[in-house]
């Protein structure tokens, strides 16, 4: 969406199981789903972490392209079946260039996630 549009921020976390044997899958959205919004650039990520007892914290910085604003957010987190996965939007919001979203994985040996801001 265009700069001059303004979106109200809510945050909508669906829960749904991909593959319920082995892996838990979250999604959440931020923001509202607009019609003609155009995809801007996302990215994903895999990490290992050995102490599954221990926290595990990303933090990612997502910005939309030039003369646009984040509409909405989807991110997509997997971890191992068992554990817990959380997300947060650290700064920003819906209506701005840029978002900063922590998640934080636990009792997983690994957290996967992807993002796509559409703007
Ligand atoms: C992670 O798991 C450990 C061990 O069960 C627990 O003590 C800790 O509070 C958990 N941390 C978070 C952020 O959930
Ligand atoms: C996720 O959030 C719940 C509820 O706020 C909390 O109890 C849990 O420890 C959090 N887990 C992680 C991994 O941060």
């Amino acid at each position: 969406m265009f700069v001059k549009y303004c979106a109200c921020v809510f945050l909508l976390a669906a829960v749904m199981s991909a593959y319920p044997y082995m892996y838990m899958t979250e999604s959440y959205r931020v923001g509202i789903q607009y019609a003609k919004a155009l995809p801007m650039d996302g990215g994903s990520d895999r990490y290992r972490h050995w102490n599954n007892y221990d926290p595990f914290f990303v933090t990612i910085t997502t910005s939309a392209k030039k003369g646009y604003v984040i509409a909405y957010l989807d991110v997509t987190a997997t971890v191992a079946n068992g554990g817990e996965v959380n997300f947060s939007l650290v700064r920003g919001s819906t209506g701005t260039r840029t978002m900063v979203f922590q998640l934080v994985s636990n009792h997983s040996e690994f957290l996967s996630y992807r993002y796509l801001p559409t703007g």
